[in-house]
């Protein structure tokens, strides 16, 4: 069996974050042969473009190999302010590099959030389009993962309590699976 490496991008690490238990319940249902990999990005320093000529620390190395092994790239994040937390950003940024070797470029991502809003970081999803037009990440033929007005689809212990929304991660998580499948 052939591991496909994750590298996934969780953009929260609130106690009892929605996006949090997302990515956990995304997980739950990967196939076996898919690797999970999510560093945690609050641990990357806030990119320097010095750091990166001079010799990077060791998470960030460690960072950017994962982004250089991975196959594809999950981003599973909320919306801030109708765009992208800075550590998720943050961590494009440190993953872009070096360049234009772009260690985390040309490989397809899967994006997927909750909010506590009506769009479902349908607006974060549209700015992480553009970003990744520069690193030419793409994504499938498969419908984002969107969950909005998140503290009515998770209980307290963060399991997905509505059922449209387990079938629509399912179904977009699969198909996400099958498009890897074909390349
Ligand atoms: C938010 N939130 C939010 N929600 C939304 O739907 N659109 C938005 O633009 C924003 N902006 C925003 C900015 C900042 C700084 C915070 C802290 C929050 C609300 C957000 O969806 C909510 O707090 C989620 O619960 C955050 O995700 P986690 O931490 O539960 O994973």
């Amino acid at each position: 069996m052939k591991t496909i490496k994750l590298l996934v991008l969780v953009g929260s690490n609130r106690k009892g974050s929605y996006n949090v238990a997302l990515a956990q319940h995304i997980k739950s249902l990967l196939p076996p042969e898919f690797e999970w990999n999510a560093p945690d990005l609050f641990q990357l320093p806030f990119y320097n473009d010095d750091l990166q000529n001079s010799g990077p620390p060791s998470q960030v190395t460690a960072f950017q190999q994962l982004a250089r092994e991975s196959q594809a790239l999950f981003v599973i994040s909320p919306e801030y302010n109708w765009g992208i937390p800075a550590v998720i950003k943050n961590a494009i940024d440190w993953g872009s590099r070096p360049w234009p070797q772009c260690p985390m470029g040309k490989k397809p991502v899967l994006l997927a959030g909750a909010s506590a809003g009506p769009l479902g970081t349908g607006r974060l999803q549209l700015a992480l389009r553009q970003v990744f037009a520069c690193t030419k990440n793409y994504t499938l033929d498969t419908g984002d993962i969107l969950v909005s007005f998140a503290s009515k689809k998770f209980d307290s212990m963060g399991k997905i309590i509505d059922d449209d929304t387990k079938i629509a991660v399912k179904k977009n998580l699969d198909l996400f699976i099958t498009g890897l499948n074909k390349l």
